[in-house]
């Protein structure tokens, strides 16, 4: 068994393909450029949507990296040994360039070679998509992985047909790229008890790397078009793939988590393994606060709110600190110790991290403290009801959630706990608390239809769809940050966007509500740079010249690729954007209009506060 830490297999990886003429590009943001319909980047192709449809990116077509990927759908089963909501995707790409017999080759090599991970050739076995009515049998997957498990003497059984639900990925929304993929196991079990063949059912075979051949586009009706490119899209989980290697069945044991668990094993003096609550409360509190950690470090600085990212940062904070209570931890302000040791451990790859530091640690101190003081409350308020009613309800524990924000799980904790412990005479209709938890369910529900909002969904995973009216929108918010800019000063900054078909969301730093005045300068300006009808051009530069050129946009990437900079600015003489006099300029990955005359008319409908220091503005156009 070789051993080796995230660092190396993570350098491994980028230098494996590197050496196979993939050039190196850094993680993109957490948080998706103009994308409305996801809140965090899902896997390592999402920020790639734009040249998997076709664009072409200007590093070229074959791709390497290290994403970092935020999952909130599985938050509730985070707790076992693999499922995490901050995780990185390794992922190797090819756009419109080898295709699958090439992939699974290099994803052999680079796991069995030597040059790679040299893991047990007889511990891996992969599963190949069965056929459909949209998508026949997966003979050209099936063929290539047949010689290498015919060259290898390993059992063909090992190499299973599954139909979508397994060997199907995407498209990560409702439309957009997707196409049937392959999957690699390796066997965590055993090392002389390796089945004969793969069983799906079986836990101990992990699933490591997924190649997803994307050669379709998945359109608004539903139907799967072929893509003008066939491409591989790859994601090669690194804890797993770090635990296997390390000979670990539990993530949580791999230096991507190690000192975080010793950290909340010193906090709360607990051991980590001690029993099952225990060792499952401690990956929650190391999974939520590592989430945390790195929300807020990203370069887009997200603080926690009661909205979108902010409010998911809310919730892991919440959750950790509900955790770190039933572990006893005692310290006040604890959270930011936790966070340290992830700074510490991640700052050489993301160096975001150490950079915002104190941001970081700032904002988990107020969450700590605010959600203390609700819980401080809401025990209160229950001792109250409690004094006060023989016989509770779920309606009890709802207005308890609902006034106070106490958590249903906490309200139970609490009267278990006091029922065992003094000579409290209400009464729990069961010992179990799922009368009261039935009960506060129903009123959740009521109450959720009540407010069922747009944002419902969001938390899936999920990808724009490109349609005109987003991309004119997309255009207009370059417009309208270059406009907030020169009317309110070269302090303002992106903090965010979102765009649907109806309209456009921009945060910036900016301290103060803006003035009726300003609002007006503002439109227009916009609305002058839209009858100017300036050209849109794109031209690809490294990140060194864009910032010279005083370009708008995240500069963090450590390997100088080259990215895409969009000008708004009318064309010299020779055809040529006038860049001197640009109205804006700003990394980006587009799609864009061409020219801005098509726009129609801006008008800003909303501006107002989102967090503390930026402000938020909704705009439309009018036609
Ligand atoms: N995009 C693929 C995944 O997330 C590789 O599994």
């Amino acid at each position: 068994m070789t051993s080796m830490t995230s660092i190396e297999l993570r350098q491994k990886y980028l230098d494996f393909f590197k050496l196979r003429n993939h050039a190196i590009i850094g993680s993109a943001s957490l948080i998706p450029e103009n994308d409305p319909t996801v809140l965090f980047t899902t896997a390592g192709m999402h920020p790639l949507v734009p040249y998997l449809l076709g664009g072409k990116h200007p590093a070229g077509s074959r791709l390497v990296g290290a994403q970092k990927c935020i999952r909130t759908g599985d938050i509730e089963e985070v707790g076992d040994k693999t499922h995490h909501t901050f995780f990185e995707m390794m992922g190797n790409w090819s756009l419109g360039d080898y295709f699958k017999k090439e992939s699974i080759n290099y994803s052999w090599e680079f796991l069995t070679d030597a040059q790679g991970l040299s893991l047990d050739k007889n511990r891996l076995a992969v599963s190949v998509f069965v056929g459909d009515e949209d998508s026949g049998f997966d003979q050209e997957a099936y063929d290539a992985w047949s010689v290498i498990f015919t060259e290898n003497n390993l059992p063909l059984e090992r190499i299973a047909r599954l139909p979508k639900k397994n060997n199907w990925w995407g498209p990560a929304g409702v439309t957009g790229p997707c196409g049937p993929d392959t999957e690699i196991f390796y066997w965590v079990g055993e090392e002389n008890k390796v089945p004969a063949s793969f069983n799906d059912d079986n836990n101990s075979w992990v699933e490591i790397w997924n190649n997803v051949f994307m050669q379709y586009n998945k359109n608004t009706d539903a139907k799967f078009e072929l893509l003008q490119q066939k491409n591989v899209d790859t994601g090669l989980g690194l804890e797993r793939t770090l635990a296997a290697l390390n000979g670990l069945d539990d993530n949580y044991q791999t230096d991507l988590f190690i000192n975080i668990v010793h950290k909340i094993e010193e906090l709360s003096g607990h051991k980590y393994g001690e029993d099952v609550e225990t060792t499952r409360s401690i990956r929650i509190v190391a999974d939520h606060l590592k989430a945390a950690t790195f929300i807020i470090g990203d370069d887009k600085g997200i603080v926690s709110s009661n909205t979108d990212q902010g409010y998911v940062v809310r919730r892991l904070i919440r959750r950790a600190v509900r955790y770190g209570r039933q572990l006893n931890i005692q310290k006040e302000s604890w959270t930011k110790d936790v966070a340290a040791v992830v700074i510490n451990d991640y700052k050489e790859v993301y160096g975001e991290l150490e950079k915002h530091q104190q941001f970081i640690f700032d904002n988990l101190d107020k969450e700590e403290e605010k959600f203390s003081r609700t819980l401080e409350n809401g025990l209160k308020e229950l001792d109250k009801i409690i004094q006060d009613k023989k016989e509770l309800t779920g309606q009890d524990l709802f207005n308890l959630y609902q006034s106070f924000g106490f958590p249903v799980e906490l309200s139970l904790e609490e009267l278990k706990s006091r029922k065992k412990s003094s000579s409290h005479n209400y009464v729990l209709k069961a010992d179990t608390g799922e009368f009261l938890l039935q009960g506060f369910a129903a009123e959740m529900k009521k109450h959720q239809d009540l407010s069922r909002t747009a944002s419902a969904g969001r938390f899936k995973g999920g990808l724009a769809d490109a349609g005109d009216e987003t991309v004119k929108l997309h255009t207009t918010a370059h417009l309208l940050l270059a406009a907030l800019r020169k009317v309110l000063g070269d302090n303002v900054v992106q903090k965010g966007s979102n765009i649907t078909a109806e309209r456009l969301r921009l945060d910036f730093s900016h301290p103060d509500k803006m003035t009726p005045e300003q609002i007006k300068q503002v439109e227009d300006l916009v609305n002058g740079a839209i009858k100017e009808n300036y050209t849109v051009s794109c031209e690809e530069l490294s990140l060194d010249k864009a910032r010279q050129r005083g370009a708008m946009g995240v500069f963090n990437s450590k390997y100088g690729e080259l990215v895409k900079v969009y000008s708004i600015s009318h064309l010299d003489n020779y055809k040529k954007p006038n860049l001197k006099m640009a109205f804006s300029q700003e990394i980006c990955g587009g799609p864009h209009v061409e020219n801005t005359g098509i726009l129609g008319n801006f008008k800003i409908q909303k501006e107002e506060a989102s967090s503390a220091g930026v402000r938020r503005i909704k705009a439309i156009l009018q036609s």
